[in-house]
């Protein structure tokens, strides 16, 4: 595959949306039913964007849904490529780099991930404090891209007025929401239970293995990042009882549907502001 040209793929998804979108909304595995609260839906299918991986390498066919979610004008995008999957480093964070060239401002990913903090139960929310990148991978390595500053601080990589918002929402709308740590890994292989030993000492809460280079590059162009793992199992050795899919599937969906109702209140109060500028 070569690799996605970002401003004529921005030029396509702009001239099919019709609008420039304020923010970007990832739906992390099992949460793409969150595309159904968007109102005036226009859908763009990934194969229908030049440079990305056809539905058929993919697996299950990736789209965008643009349109109005809590008032704002919003792209929602269901799937990504994993470094898992063996895509380059640019495609992985390619959607960052087309929404940026579409104007967007705040980019609020979400993931499925393991709870490798104790307290944490398949079905949890987390809002993300911080992260670890234990990937082996930075998206930015390479040539400085247009716009991207090439040392980007990471003290702050998740809002933190976007993220004082989101507590208050939560609590008001009570939905219970913790705040952790995301270690990222490669995958695709779960951790062992020695890793997840490591990974809590080292201050995870979660484990999961994407979500990172998204924020880098949000870091690295100066988009406001906002981020939330959905706990689908306790991580590896967390747990004596097998997971179990149903019930993972089951809790999965009614937190998704919490968060469905966050991410509404969310976009309908948060600031209309400017990109922060490059670092
Ligand atoms: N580990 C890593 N990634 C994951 C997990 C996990 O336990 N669950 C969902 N994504």
């Amino acid at each position: 595959m070569s690799a996605v040209d970002v401003t004529a793929a921005a030029e396509v998804l702009g001239s099919r949306l019709g609008f420039s979108p304020d923010v970007l909304l990832v739906l992390g595995s099992g949460l793409s039913h969150l595309m159904d609260a968007v109102e005036d839906p226009t859908v763009i299918p990934f194969e229908d964007v030049p440079g990305f991986p056809s539905a058929g390498v993919v697996g299950h066919a990736g789209k965008y849904v643009g349109g109005t979610m809590g008032g704002r004008r919003v792209l929602l995008q269901a799937g990504r490529f994993h470094l898992y999957e063996g895509y380059s480093g640019d495609t992985i964070v390619a959607p960052v780099r087309i929404a940026h060239a579409l104007g967007v401002h705040t980019v609020i990913l979400t993931n499925a991930a393991g709870g490798a903090n104790p307290a944490y139960e398949p079905g949890d929310l987390v809002l993300l404090d911080d992260h670890i990148n234990l990937m082996a991978f930075n998206p930015l390595t390479g040539p400085v891209r247009p716009g991207e500053t090439r040392f980007p601080d990471m003290s702050r990589p998740y809002d933190p007025a976007l993220q004082e918002m989101t507590v208050g929402l939560a609590s008001s709308l009570g939905t219970p929401l913790h705040r952790g740590v995301y270690a990222a890994v490669s995958g695709p292989s779960f951790e062992t239970r020695a890793e997840v030993r490591m990974l809590r000492q080292m201050g995870a809460d979660v484990i999961g293995m994407s979500t990172v280079p998204e924020a880098i590059v949000c870091s690295a162009l100066g988009l406001r990042c906002l981020a939330f793992s959905l706990v689908t199992n306790k991580a590896t050795g967390l747990s004596d009882t097998p997971l179990d899919h149903e019930e993972v599937l089951e809790t999965g969906a009614r937190a998704g549907r919490h968060l469905g109702a966050l991410l509404k209140a969310l976009l309908a109060g948060m600031p209309a502001a400017q990109s922060t500028g490059a670092k």
